[in-house]
């Protein structure tokens, strides 16, 4: 193949952000904010039209190093604001090792891409789980190290002294408003905040402990489709992700403006700014909360596809 077009989506975290970076459970969703892009064999590395030293796009110069540093133009259009807690870098990856694996005619086989995505997000990170990219390659709905039905395993990934067992979940119709504070907030930095403290601090460490506790109820209100138990945990796990100092003052506005129309709300991804999700049969007085708050409101839709190959011509 000489070009491909794929297309992967964000996701955001129902429960157990920060806590499945050292092996317990979460529980993440994909939505329908999705980075596109376009791959083409070529003389020399483009990225967007400009020829790129992909050293300095560290997803693209890992994923290009696994594919013998072929020569390809890359094009992007993502949907899914960056440093939003929405997954976008893991996106990036998923999209461009399907796309890599596309053009060197190799089947898309999403074990395959999860580890390599997951491995170039560690590459340009240094740490973190394999929650974003596993959840943008299956799509739908995931559960880390939470799910005990062996029909529903999808693969597993292990690196140092973590493993991940991923499982696809079934997660009943529910609306999901995202609030988005408008402040980009990198990864890396606060993985590692979480660490130094846990690491120092016994308190911290019980914290990350109930947080898995936590998302585990979670699955079970999943699965008994009970909205308001959810919810209340969602917003139990706001709270603990604040003691761990993940949260800011902007988000804990959004969140706090929300719960009166909500089950429940929390922030969502890494934290320090990024965005906030709500679980809410009330989107419009939830968005209208979210807005007058200063935050940017959209409800997404979950329940959909994760990488996929769009187009391909020889
Ligand atoms: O903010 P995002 O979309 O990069 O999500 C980060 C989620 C963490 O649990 C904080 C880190 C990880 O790699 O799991």
């Amino acid at each position: 193949m000489n070009e491909v077009s794929v297309s992967a989506p964000g996701k955001f975290v129902i429960l157990g952000e920060h806590a499945v970076v050292y092996g317990k459970p979460a529980i993440a969703l994909a939505i329908d904010r999705r980075f596109n892009m376009k791959v083409k064999k070529d003389a020399v590395f483009k990225i967007n039209n400009d020829t790129a030293d992909i050293k300095t796009v560290p997803h693209i110069r890992y994923i290009s190093g696994k594919n013998g540093m072929l020569p390809v133009s890359v094009q992007m259009d993502s949907k899914i604001p960056t440093g939003s807690g929405l997954g976008s870098s893991a996106a990036l990856s998923v999209a461009f090792s399907a796309a890599m694996r596309s053009i060197t005619d190799r089947p898309l086989n999403e074990a395959e891409i999860a580890e390599e995505a997951f491995e170039a997000e560690y590459f340009a990170q240094g740490r973190g789980s394999p929650m974003d990219t596993s959840t943008s390659t299956h799509g739908y709905g995931i559960a880390l190290n939470a799910q005990k039905n062996e029909e529903d395993r999808l693969w597993n990934i292990t690196k140092n002294e973590h493993v991940w067992n991923i499982s696809h979940i079934d997660v009943p119709e529910m609306t999901f408003v995202i609030g988005y504070t408008g402040i980009r907030a990198s990864t890396g930095p606060l993985v590692e905040k979480v660490r130094k403290y846990k690491d120092r601090n016994r308190f911290a460490a019980d914290i990350v402990d109930e947080i898995g506790q936590i998302t585990l109820e979670g699955m079970n209100a999943i699965r008994k489709n009970d909205v308001a138990a959810l919810g209340e945990l969602m917003t139990k796990d706001h709270k603990l992700l604040s003691i761990l100092g993940v949260s800011s003052k902007e988000l804990n506005k959004l969140v706090n403006a929300s719960l009166p129309y909500a089950y429940g709300a929390k922030l969502t991804g890494a934290g320090g700014g990024g965005s906030m999700v709500v679980l809410t049969d009330d989107p419009d007085k939830a968005c209208s909360a979210i807005s007058s708050h200063g935050g940017v409101p959209f409800v997404v839709k979950t329940g959909v596809e994760g990488v996929k190959v769009i187009e391909e011509s020889e």
